[in-house]
């Protein structure tokens, strides 16, 4: 028996803690398919490295009966650990005390971590499993959600921010994942919403589920909210432990180098003949990336979202890049509104994060459409442009096949201060493709031509030969160098290595106003 039972009360409280809402509540937890906070916290972290801060905090309410209740930790568990021997500070919000609602304590505990993080340079990585605002104590509670907004804008660009949603987020609560970097969710345990079903159907007569409201699926389809979607809690943590491998730890890093992995060499070799011999025939971009990147390196992100653009993390010759594709498999490769906004995000966050950007380019154009300019193409897509011209990290570009238009310029073209760009021999730099083009600047030759389908097929052949190729790019020296596909991987790798300590600057600014 230790003196006077101090030691036995540190561990009964320290029990106390462990029990979260009680094994009642824990049952409900597993029994609804989702882990604790706590085997949460266990799962994502190496194995005894998490240290645990303020697991004794309590809620200092006194209304609707919160003085006679009250459990130590309230309702989120904070603390650092590590993720492949890589420091990260966690927040765990336990759904089992209170509905991991957000009380003042339970703020005040994420804002310590939050500003630990930014001091320390170490990634924040958040559970969300919460009902929200903790609706006993009113407006503190909405004080604690702001103080973590502005945690969350502050932290932006210092050290990556990762959410996790695991459980409900609704209302304002949403504000806190949507100002980190990455969001991740669980299908059909995890919801995020400004406003419920049932306030949706009080003011828009709309009947709607959870789920399809704001459920995983959703997010990483439609509304492009939620960058990953995973089957379950397990999947979710796993998939945050991967993305963490490529990430710095904070902006005056560079990524952790890892052993380069050739890749597989069927892959390698289909790049010889992947661009088909007809412009109008797709192929899959990702086969390229596969074909150029380490073996099994490539992580997408936001995978079911706007897919006709492609963005994802890899490495290269074990450094960690930034990859961003057309994909012509989906509209034919054109960028559209959801498309730069995808791409612009990644981007910018590649370039917090000295990450470099390898580019991979085969692009017919804008998407033509009323939908696309009265939905704003013009100021969507030039946010795109924007993360591309403002980005100061190595970029690379490889040309397999169209760069058309206003597009061949935002695609992080020399000319926007790209350092490294080549071209296959397939590609085709022009400002249109043949068959517009020649409609356009021959239209009055073939109007007036004895056989007009045989004359414009002249002129086709003739703007071919002219422009659908990269010589002229090449001879004006907007491209370094026209290369076979099979060179793409060592010549990449070579332009890495001589660019991997670029410096370069952006003029002095108060901020930039990038068009929103
Ligand atoms: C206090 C809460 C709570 C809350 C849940 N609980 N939400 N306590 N404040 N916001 C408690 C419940 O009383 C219950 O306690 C336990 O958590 C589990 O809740 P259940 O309702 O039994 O669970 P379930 O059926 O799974 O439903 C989960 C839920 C529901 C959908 C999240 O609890 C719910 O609708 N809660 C309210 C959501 C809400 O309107 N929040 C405010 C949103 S506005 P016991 O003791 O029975 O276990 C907001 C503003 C943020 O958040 C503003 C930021 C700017």
């Amino acid at each position: 028996m230790d003196q006077n039972g101090k030691v036995a009360k540190l561990l009964s409280l320290r029990k106390e803690a462990l029990l979260g809402g009680g094994q009642t509540r824990i049952d409900k937890q597993h029994e609804a398919g989702k882990m604790t906070a706590r085997e949460r916290i266990d799962f994502l972290l190496d194995k005894d490295s998490f240290e645990e801060i303020g697991a004794l905090v309590t809620h200092r309410s006194r209304d609707f009966g919160l003085d006679k209740i009250s459990y130590p930790g309230d309702g989120v568990i904070t603390g650092f650990g590590t993720i492949d021997g890589r420091p990260v500070y966690v927040f765990s919000q336990d759904f089992t005390v209170f509905g991991g609602s957000l009380s003042e304590a339970h703020a005040e505990k994420i804002c310590k971590i939050m500003d630990l993080a930014m001091k320390n340079g170490v990634p924040i990585i958040g559970i969300n499993d919460s009902g929200g605002a903790r609706i006993q104590e009113g407006v503190a509670s909405l004080g604690g959600y702001a103080e973590v907004f502005w945690r969350n804008s502050m932290a932006s660009g210092v050290v990556p921010q990762i959410s996790a949603i695991m459980g409900p987020c609704a209302g304002g609560a949403v504000y806190s994942p949507a100002l980190t970097d990455f969001v991740f969710m669980v299908k059909n345990t995890s919801y995020m919403f400004v406003t419920g079903p049932n306030v949706v159907k009080t003011v828009t007569h709309e009947n709607v589920t959870s789920e399809a409201l704001g459920g995983a699926s959703t997010h990483s389809t439609k509304s492009g909210v939620a960058h990953f979607s995973s089957d379950n809690d397990a999947q979710c943590l796993l998939d945050i432990r991967r993305l963490m491998n490529y990430l710095p730890l904070n902006c005056e890093e560079k990524a952790t180098v890892r052993e380069s992995a050739e890749p597989d060499p069927e892959k390698a070799k289909r790049l010889e003949s992947i661009v088909p011999e007809n412009p109008n025939k797709p192929y899959d971009m990702k086969d390229v990336v596969r074909g150029v990147v380490d073996a099994d390196s490539f992580m997408e992100i936001h995978e079911h979202y706007a897919d006709n653009i492609i963005v994802g993390l890899a490495r290269l010759d074990g450094k960690s890049v930034g990859i961003v594709a057309n994909q012509p498999l989906s509209l034919a490769g054109c960028l559209d509104i959801s498309a730069s906004i995808k791409g612009a995000r990644f981007v910018r966050f590649c370039d917090c994060f000295n990450i470099p950007l390898l580019v991979f380019e085969d692009v017919p154009g804008f998407l033509p459409g009323t939908d696309q300019e009265w939905g704003g193409i013009i100021k969507h897509g030039a946010k795109l442009l924007y993360a591309f011209c403002e980005a100061t990290v190595p970029k690379l570009t490889v040309i397999t096949r169209k760069a058309y238009g206003g597009a061949y310029d935002v695609m992080n073209s020399k000319h926007i201060r790209a350092d490294y760009n080549v071209a296959w021999p397939s590609a085709e730099i022009a400002v249109m493709g043949t068959k517009g083009a020649v409609e356009i600047i021959f239209r009055k030759e073939i109007l007036t031509a004895e056989d007009p389908a045989a004359r414009q097929s002249e002129f086709e052949k003739e703007y071919e030969q002219k422009f659908a190729n990269p010589y002229i790019a090449a001879q004006r020296g907007y491209i370094d160098d026209v290369i076979l596909p099979g060179e793409t991987r060592t010549k990449l790798i070579k332009a890495l290595h001589v660019i991997r300590n670029k410096v370069d600057s952006v003029p002095r600014k108060k901020h930039d106003n990038l068009p929103l």
